[in-house]
């Protein structure tokens, strides 16, 4: 979603801030522009489409300024065209606003703004901020976008200059990250590391209420009230080829690539002499004897993630658990209470619907287990305990190797919590833990093959429809598989339990649909034989993913791509990279944008 970048020091900042946004183009965005301070003046230059079109336009000014911000606009009120792009200018033309999220009362506040003299030429929200700053603007850009946030509901990062203000600019939080970036003489904000990483480590991780005050001489944090708040830096410990491509044409099979990696990083450490070990988690004999339901809250591939996580926790620990999308969870008066154990799955930690789950869920007394990727993420810090995913940095939209690295989190909280409940027998304790550290190998001779998964790719980059079936855990797989098709290739796609198709879908099985048949749960293979059989007998084509000893699927489907022997409980992780695979070979050869798929937004902030 949009993208924020700030830059004060001595360098020039229009190419700095045009620099530091590419990096944030992952996040999703259709018009960019950026907002210097030149001569005393406020100068903007923004438009609708790609920042190579912005950086067209920058080519024609020569900008000498050392301060500025810049902004990428995924649009939420009104159509992407260069009006609404960010940044807004107030009626002056002094104040300049970045803004990321939504403002719920800015239809009252326009009101109140016109009221008082004041015209909007942009539909947005956020015009409504910069109009709102200069309204209380009387010489303190800090009190002035103080003020304005106890005007605006809604949520929130934004950056604020001000032509009178040739030291100093203002970003402020509520609900949408933000951070500043400590140089050696120079600061930066930006909505995610990747933009300021290459100048600095030291970041300050914004609060929600927080307002920043960067100056020449460094970031000043204050709150609400205007106290000043001591923080501490957070040093970023990834390394910058992280959020690089590395030779990889895309960063989705880059990242594909890393998942036996990923997997292994958020296992292994955790898995201590034979034994599961949940430090910091809050999974403890004690701490369970106090629940009696789990809910796992979350959105898109991350929900799909928890709703693995039901099958297996119910399977091991006998706790009957919920899997809910956060974004209906919030309204619905769920049955949540202090016995209620509320996992929530989110790669970004900043998904705006997870996060209201999670508030909804601590105001009805839950507890909170976040599995989350991102370190000091909106998330993780609400949350009363947090399980970090080692996926490192996930660039492209499409979700990858973070729910490989969500179902390896999810396993570890479900087998731990079978041991401390005793639902476990300590033979087949040891056998999951066996095959949970045999992932990444089985994953790594997925990932050999690819080739295979290219050529049944090519054979069907151009269907109008293609249906995921799967029984067990391979219904939620399907899920995934299905999702992940349809964000990159835009190929209408459908996943259906394999028992379910025959009560209506399988009226839009016709000659030549592909159906993708995961077939890795043991003791219901036989029963996927079935409905492969329906659906072939309508015309279509299937494509099943197999173990290597299983032989159900020979003579039977069309195509069949192999993975290692594994047990069916975890064997979802590794038909998991077929499906990415598939989605992405589909994609590539459709000459779709693999990284940036039209439409969507890496951290989607808001509801
Ligand atoms: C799909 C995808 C999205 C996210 C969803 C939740 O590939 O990336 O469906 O999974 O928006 O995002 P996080 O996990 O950041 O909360």
């Amino acid at each position: 979603m949009c993208g924020i970048v700030g830059y004060i020091g001595n360098r020039q900042a229009a190419p700095l801030l045009l620099a530091g946004l590419e990096k944030l183009e992952y996040r999703g965005y259709d018009s960019a522009g950026i907002a210097v301070l030149e001569n005393g003046a406020v100068e903007v230059v923004k438009c609708k489409g790609r920042l190579s079109a912005l950086a067209e336009r920058l080519g024609k000014t020569d900008f000498g300024s050392t301060l500025g911000i810049g902004h990428t606009r995924w649009a939420t009120h009104g159509e992407p065209n260069d009006l609404n792009s960010h940044p807004h200018i107030s009626r002056s033309g002094k104040i300049a606003v970045v803004h990321n999220g939504i403002i719920e009362n800015y239809i009252e506040l326009k009101r109140f703004l016109i009221a008082r003299g004041y015209s909007f030429i942009s539909e947005t929200d956020t015009e409504v901020i910069a109009h709102l700053i200069e309204y209380h603007y009387k010489g303190d850009l800090r009190k002035a976008v103080t003020a304005a946030m106890t005007d605006i509901e809604g949520s929130y990062a934004l950056g604020v200059i001000c032509s009178e203000q040739n030291d100093m600019f203002v970003a402020a939080r509520k609900d949408s990250p933000l951070i500043a970036g400590i140089g050696g003489n120079e600061y930066f904000i930006a909505s995610d590391i990747p933009a300021i990483l290459e100048h600095t480590r030291d970041i300050y991780i914004l609060e929600d209420k927080e307002i920043a005050v960067i100056s020449r001489s460094g970031a000043e944090i204050f709150d609400i009230y205007g106290g000043k708040v001591v923080k501490e830096v957070f040093r970023v410990n990834w390394d910058i080829d992280a959020a690089e491509k590395s030779g990889y044409e895309h960063f989705m099979i880059k990242e594909i690539c890393e998942e036996p990696k990923v997997v292994r990083d958020t296992i292994s450490p955790r898995i201590r002499g034979g034994d599961i070990s949940l430090d910091g988690t809050g999974i403890t004999a004690e701490s369970i004897r106090e629940i009696d339901k789990i809910f796992i809250v979350a959105c898109g591939t991350a929900y799909h993630a928890g709703v693995i996580g039901k099958y297996v926790i119910e399977k091991l620990a006998r706790i009957p658990v919920e899997t809910e999308l956060a974004s209906e969870f919030r309204y619905r008066d769920p049955m949540v209470g202090p016995k209620t154990l509320v996992i929530v799955i989110s790669q970004s930690g900043e998904t705006l619907d997870t996060m209201m789950a999670l508030k909804e869920s601590k105001r009805r007394g839950a507890r909170v287990l976040s599995i989350v990727n991102v370190v000091g993420s909106s998330i993780a810090r609400e949350s009363d305990n947090v399980l970090y995913t080692q996926a490192g940095p996930e660039i492209a939209v499409a979700s990858t190797k973070a729910y490989n690295a969500q179902l390896s989190a999810i396993y570890l909280i479900a087998l731990k919590l079978a041991q401390l409940k005793g639902t476990v027998s300590g033979e087949n304790f040891r056998n999951i833990v066996d095959n949970l550290l045999a992932l990444p190998k089985a994953i790594e001779k997925v990932l050999g093959n690819r080739s295979d998964v290219q050529k049944y790719a090519s054979l069907h980059y151009n269907a109008k429809s293609i249906f995921f079936i799967g029984r067990g855990l391979d219904y939620a797989l399907s899920m995934e598989g299905s999702l992940k098709l349809k964000e990159i290739s835009y190929i209408h796609s459908e996943a259906y339990a394999g028992g379910e198709l025959k009560h209506g879908t399988i009226a839009l099985i016709e000659e030549g649909t592909l159906v993708v048949c995961p077939m890795t749960q043991l003791g219901l293979r036989e029963k996927m034989t079935g409905n492969i059989r329906e659906v072939k007998a309508r015309g279509a084509v299937v494509l099943a993913v197999v173990p290597e000893s299983c032989a159900l699927a020979e003579g039977l489907a069309d195509h069949i791509v192999r993975i290692p022997d594994i047990d069916p409980l975890v064997a979802p992780v590794v038909a998991a990279t077929v499906m990415q695979l598939f989605a992405y070979y589909v994609a590539v050869l459709k000459g779709c944008d693999v990284d940036k798929p039209r439409n969507l937004a890496k951290s989607v902030t808001v509801e």
